[in-house]
Formats: structure tokens, C-alpha cells, sequence
């Protein structure tokens, strides 16, 4: 485990994930939105030809937003990265047919994901994978917790109130070859630590991360 503790941490994280880049254009990645990862992904957005050859997996989706929700986690993630980058592949998560976990699961299978960069929720959740989620589990319908709903509302500002989503599961989050955690702010300090230093448990998601071999926790001071 890495741990980079710094104010300028989307800046180095930026610059690591370009030097990935370089090293291995088609590389398979799967991005997570909230607010931690932003500043990153401006940083990349001034890389328009970076991404030219690379494949991009969105994380997770809230379920039941009107179409042209602004803060889904497809048109943020199009507005703040895709829309100025255009990677060969973009996979977003549809939340409005039954066969898309299977879809996105099969989009998985195609290769290995090479890089996953989470957030963290305060309860510890990796995309969607709440408290209690299997380890091994795949692309699912869940249901969120209170917290997380609270949380949401940061991104929605009372528009809607979303209740479950769709989100890649633990199982291939952990099979990647690297996971890279963005962690800031004094709500994350209390979590981040449980995460690493206390027993890892599917109680706490993030903690399961402590059996993966190249995991890197980017946090600001
Ligand atoms: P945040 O969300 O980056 O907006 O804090 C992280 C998460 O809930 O996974």
C-alpha cells in the first residue's frame, strides 16, 4: 500500500496517471465521479490526446434520474473528462434495463481492468458496494444507505433524491491491477483510517482493499 499525503496530490495523481498513459495507451481504466476525483480529472482534461487509445469504464450510476440530470455520474464524468479527451472506449452504466449489469460485466471480461480510481464514501462504500457488499461480487442493482443518499444530495442540490444505483462490484474493483483511492477532507479521516489500519472486513468495503497488492490512497493533508 501507498500512501501519497498531500495538498497538491491532483496534481501528482494527474501526472502519475499520464505516465501510465504513455507507458500503455490502450489501457483499461474504470473511473469513479463524486467531487474527490474533479480537480484530477481537469488536470487531465488539458491531455486532449491522452486518452486517444485508451478504454473508460464508468463506476457507477444512480437509478431513476430524468435523462438530462446534470449531476448523474455519466454527464459528470462526460463533462469534466470524456467530452475533452474522447478515449477510444467510453462505457457508461444505463440504470433503466434489467441485462445491463451482465452487459457491463461482459464489458469487463473483454480485458482487465488495468487502473480503478475510486473515492471513498464516509461509510466506507467503493462506488456503490455498500457496507455488508460480497467481495467477490459483480456489476448489481444495490440499494444505498441513508448516508449515502444524504451524501448525494451535495451532487443533486434537492432536484432529485436517488435511493439505489448500479455500480461495479467489489469482485472486479479488486481484481484490477491497480486501485488507486482519492481520499480529502476532514469527513474522510475518521474512514481512511479504519480502512487502513483497522480489520478488513466487508463491513467496511475500503478495508478489503488491504489484500490488494498495489493499492495507492491519494489524500490531502
Ligand atoms: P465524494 O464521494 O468524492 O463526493 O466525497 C465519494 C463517495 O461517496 O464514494
Amino acid at each position: 500500500m501507498k500512501v501519497h499525503r498531500d495538498g497538491s496530490w491532483p496534481i501528482e495523481a494527474a501526472e502519475s496517471l499520464l505516465a501510465r498513459l504513455r507507458e500503455r495507451p490502450q489501457m483499461r481504466l474504470c473511473l469513479a465521479t463524486g467531487s474527490t476525483p474533479l480537480p484530477m480529472y481537469s488536470r487531465l482534461a488539458q491531455h486532449p490526446d491522452a486518452f486517444a487509445a485508451a478504454s473508460v469504464l464508468l463506476l457507477d450510476e444512480f437509478g431513476g434520474l430524468p435523462a438530462d440530470e446534470p449531476a448523474s455520474c455519466d454527464a459528470t464524468l462526460r463533462r469534466v473528462l470524456i467530452h475533452h479527451v474522447r478515449p477510444a472506449d467510453y462505457r457508461a452504466i444505463a440504470t433503466d434495463h434489467l441485462g445491463e449489469p451482465a452487459a457491463v460485466d461482459a464489458w469487463i471480461d473483454a480485458g482487465r481492468l488495468d487502473l480503478v480510481v475510486l473515492g471513498i464514501g464516509v461509510n466506507g462504500h467503493l462506488g456503490m458496494n455498500e457496507p455488508g457488499a460480497p467481495a467477490e461480487g459483480r456489476t448489481a442493482r444495490v440499494d444505498l444507505e441513508p448516508t449515502t443518499i444524504e451524501g448525494a444530495q451535495r451532487y443533486f442540490e434537492g432536484r432529485v433524491r436517488p435511493t439505489w444505483g448500479v455500480t461495479v462490484g467489489l469482485g472486479d474493483l479488486l481484481a484490477a491491477g491497480e486501485v488507486w483511492v482519492l481520499a480529502a477532507g476532514e469527513s474522510k479521516v475518521d474512514i481512511v483510517r479504519r480502512s487502513t489500519e483497522g480489520p478488513a472486513t466487508t463491513a467496511v468495503p475500503a478495508s478489503l482493499l488491504q489484500h490488494h497488492p498495489d493499492v495507492t490512497w491519494w489524500l490531502d493533508r
